[in-house]
């Protein structure tokens, strides 16, 4: 017989477990969809009240046998202002991939959610289904606001999702969230010392991550040249006249006229590549190339493949409907894979601000930090990474190897005490995008917190 105490045991333990998972998110008959095994909730959460802001999100449990035990994942997408459901979710490492005819969805091989529960989050608002009610605020974004608002967010998700609340947790993402994912996790880390609503944060993982420009702009004149793509005098001209650390992609925001001269030679040589892998082939509508590869100044433009139907496919009212958002406040869900107003309203100083000071301070709180970069990235390059990293002064764990997946060499890494570093080779700056296979292996091994193997010839 059980006691008393266990009877009140049981009966909390049944309201908690009723109250698991918002059901009034759960996604229903989504249009297009194959079927699979695991359940997916997606919905508006208010960030802030009294400025109305509100962040869309989806939830795609893991696809997993033992799934409640597996580790959960926030995914951000960069930008700033491009969607963490169209580029992260449809274009990289959800499980649905949006097929030609923009109305069906088709099963992503390579998955994520394969090793974890996996939510993709619109943040700031204005990207995606991300919205704020005060129409001024449109012109207003910076990296304190989009990091409260991201903390914020996390604190009411786990609200309605308590049940994640002791899973491991971590952040990841690519490109802008260079800034988002380390001011978010410094904020998590200042909630949790407050000593309630605990995140159980382990760690985060970043691809060819904006981090610091002085170090990202050098390395990227360095890969320039190091590729051949730039002559010897034009290097010359951008190292001596370049004032890096108030640049940004690609070579924009010199005063200097020697630098923007030899920026603008740049850009010319390197207009006829898709600047996020100088080896693939670049969009192209008729004849001429599209915007993707020729507007060069801003992060904003990775997220743009060939024949991209994620836009048909969120436009559509069903498929809105089933994402729970034609009750939400907001009448006209208007989706688009990238916000750009968002990149040209975003404070310029947090853009080019050094994320460094953060991470000596997140190191110490010893957070699992792997930082992996696409080797043929053209806008935040492989050089320009591992100049930031080498700035950090970390002690080393293991030699440079040669990482392998199924046999062959994957990629370059090296462990130092506080952060693991890998190289993908032949991807660009969308590492998933490119080399399916290899991110997630790396995933799976950043996950276990265990290097990759390396390669045995
Ligand atoms: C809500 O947003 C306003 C304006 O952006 C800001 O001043 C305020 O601090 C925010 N509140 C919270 C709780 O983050
Ligand atoms: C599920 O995962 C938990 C935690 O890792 C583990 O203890 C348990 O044995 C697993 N169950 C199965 C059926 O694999
Ligand atoms: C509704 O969403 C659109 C697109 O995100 C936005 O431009 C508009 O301002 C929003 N309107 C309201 C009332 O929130
Ligand atoms: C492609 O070219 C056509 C005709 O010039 C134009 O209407 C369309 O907007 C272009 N599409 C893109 C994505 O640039
Ligand atoms: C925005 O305005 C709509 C319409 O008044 C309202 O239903 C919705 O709750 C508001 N959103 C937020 C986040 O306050
Ligand atoms: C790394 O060491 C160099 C030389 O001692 C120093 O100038 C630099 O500030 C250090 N970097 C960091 C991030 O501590």
């Amino acid at each position: 017989m059980p006691t008393g105490l266990t009877w009140i045991v049981l009966i909390l333990l049944t309201i908690v477990a009723s109250q698991a998972a918002n059901p009034s998110h759960l996604v229903r008959n989504l249009p297009g969809q194959p079927q699979v095994q695991f359940k997916q909730y997606a919905g508006h959460l208010v960030v802030n009240a009294s400025a109305q802001r509100a962040y869309f999100y989806w939830f795609f449990e893991a696809d997993h046998q033992n799934q409640t035990s597996q580790p959960l994942a926030l995914w951000l997408s960069g930008g700033p202002g491009c969607s963490s459901v169209g580029a992260g979710a449809f274009g990289e490492i959800g499980p649905f991939s949006v097929d030609i005819s923009g109305t069906k969805l088709e099963k992503r091989r390579n998955a994520w959610n394969k090793a974890a529960n996996l939510i993709f989050l619109e943040s700031p608002h204005g990207t995606g289904f991300s919205y704020t009610n005060i129409t001024s605020d449109y012109t207003i974004y910076n990296d304190e606001m989009t990091a409260s608002d991201n903390l914020q967010f996390l604190l009411e998700w786990f609200r309605n999702f308590p049940e994640y609340s002791k899973n491991e947790f971590y952040l990841l993402g690519e490109s802008y969230s260079g800034h988002y994912i380390p001011t978010l996790a410094m904020k998590i880390l200042e909630n949790n010392a407050n000593g309630k609503n605990i995140i159980n944060l382990k760690g985060f993982s970043l691809g060819n991550a904006w981090t610091d420009p002085a170090h990202d702009m050098r390395g990227d004149v360095e890969f320039y040249y190091s590729h051949s793509l730039i002559p010897e005098q034009t290097y010359n001209e951008l190292i001596q006249n370049c004032d890096f650390s108030t640049m940004r992609p690609i070579l924009g925001g010199s005063m200097n006229p020697n630098c923007q001269g030899a920026s603008a030679i740049t850009n010319r040589l390197i207009s006829g590549l898709s600047h996020y892998n100088i080896y693939k082939p670049p969009c192209k509508n008729g004849s001429s190339i599209t915007s993707q590869s020729l507007h060069t100044n801003m992060l904003v433009n990775a997220y743009n493949p060939c024949d991209d139907k994620t836009e048909s496919y969120l436009n559509q009212r069903s498929v809105q409907a089933s994402l729970n958002l034609a009750s939400s406040g907001n009448s006209t869900n208007s989706w688009k894979l990238c916000n750009s107003k968002a990149s040209e309203y975003y404070q310029a100083s947090d853009i080019i601000v050094s994320m460094l000071p953060l991470y000596k301070s997140l190191i110490q709180k010893k957070l699992r930090i792997w930082i992996y970069s696409g080797d043929a990235d053209g806008v935040v390059s492989t050089l320009s990474t591992r100049s930031w990293i080498k700035e950090l002064n970390l002690t080393s764990q293991t030699p440079w190897f040669a990482w392998s997946h199924k046999d062959k060499v994957a990629g370059w890494s090296q462990a130092y005490n506080g952060l693991t570093f890998l190289t993908v080779l032949g991807a660009g700056h969308m590492v998933p995008l490119d080399k399916p296979q290899q991110a997630l292996s790396l995933f799976e091994h950043f996950l276990k917190g265990k290097v990759p193997p390396s390669f045995a010839n």
